[in-house]
């Protein structure tokens, strides 16, 4: 029976040490301690045993059992250790390895020379204003000085939403709608988008974008006027760059001018981009008509101000000698990635 039991021990101990995962342990387990295990084997054989010796061969069963029992423990901890270091291993992360992609998008050609113009006048001290891009008649034509037969309104036709409601044509309703807000000193930007219904083609859209500007306060000449829109061109294009004023005629300034800039390309000699003028036109300016001060509830004998509308598209077309301004609203990434 001793022998027996020795020889039990011994191949618990080899089986148990050559068991590497869990289930290779649990055969093992019940190879010797399982119902039909072979120390159970033993246990049931014991009627055969002399009854004074019973007692003594039970004990060393017991034993035998105790010390299999310690071996499967400790080799259940081996075998969860050697799990978890394989399972480190393969989980180790390369740091090195180049990371994928994020795709992200680029600010549209729009945005980046809008924002360059908002910190411009930002920087002037001009704050932003925005406003509706359905607009009623009376802000985008009528109190602009254009009444119902103007013919301005022919060259700014526009979408009726109804007899009274349009999509506007022009940021210059602004004006009014801030000045009837806040009282001077005013200095406001508003950029945004206007509509008009003309045909598309390579400089027409029916849908563009304009930033008016608007200065009210007491003792606004049109010498300031001329100050801070030379300032602007020159920190948009360059410090060397050369302006002129035109004499123009909108209908809600008064006077009138279109700023020009010399020609960026041929400095005034005449070539294909300024159309062999030697000049481009960047802007419409002027005194804001005493009219409109007074539609717009302040008072021209107390206050005066000035106004100017920049057509965002014509210039960032010049600034990156974009040549369609459709490609300014198709979407095709191969455009847009140039910027
Ligand atoms: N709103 C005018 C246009 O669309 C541009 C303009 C001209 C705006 C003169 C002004 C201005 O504020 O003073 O043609």
């Amino acid at each position: 029976m001793k022998e027996k039991l020795q020889g039990i021990l011994q191949a618990a101990k080899d089986q148990l040490a050559a068991a590497n995962d869990a289930r290779a342990l649990d055969e093992a387990r019940v190879r010797f301690l399982g119902k039909k295990g072979e120390l159970t084997a033993l246990l049931k054989g014991m009627k055969d045993v002399a009854p004074e010796e019973r007692p003594a061969v039970g004990q060393l069963i017991n034993d035998v059992r105790a010390e299999i029992e310690t071996i499967i423990e400790k080799q259940k901890k081996v075998i969860e250790q050697a799990a978890l270091a394989h399972k480190l291993e393969a989980e180790t992360i390369d740091v090195t390895l180049p990371g994928e992609d994020v795709v992200i998008g680029k600010k549209h050609p729009l945005n980046i020379v809008l924002d360059e113009l908002k910190e411009i006048f930002i920087g002037l001290g001009f704050s932003i204003a925005e406003g509706p891009e359905v607009e009623l008649d009376h802000y985008n034509f009528e109190a602009l000085n254009i009444p119902k037969d103007h013919p301005a309104r022919d060259t700014q036709d526009t979408f009726y939403i109804s007899d009274n409601v349009v999509l506007r044509t022009q940021t210059s309703g602004m004006q009014v709608r801030v000045m009837e807000k806040k009282k001077p000193p005013i200095r406001i930007i508003a950029p945004g988008r206007v509509y008009r219904s003309d045909a598309v083609d390579a400089t027409h859209s029916p849908l563009f974008h304009q930033i008016e500007g608007l200065v009210v306060d007491k003792g606004i000449r049109m010498s300031d006027l001329k100050g801070i829109l030379e300032l602007f061109a020159k920190k948009l294009y360059g410090e060397d760059t050369v302006v002129r004023f035109r004499p123009h005629h909108f209908p809600f300034t008064e006077p009138s001018a279109e700023m020009d800039i010399q020609c960026y390309r041929c400095h005034g000699a005449g070539c294909p981009l300024c159309k062999g003028e030697g000049w481009i036109e960047i802007l419409g300016c002027g005194m804001v008509h005493p009219k409109v001060l007074e539609t717009s509830g302040i008072d021209p004998e107390e206050y005066s101000g000035y106004a100017f509308g920049i057509g965002l598209e014509r210039t960032v077309m010049g600034r990156f000698k974009i040549d369609d301004i459709r490609l300014f609203y198709e979407n095709d990434v191969r455009f847009l990635e140039q910027f």
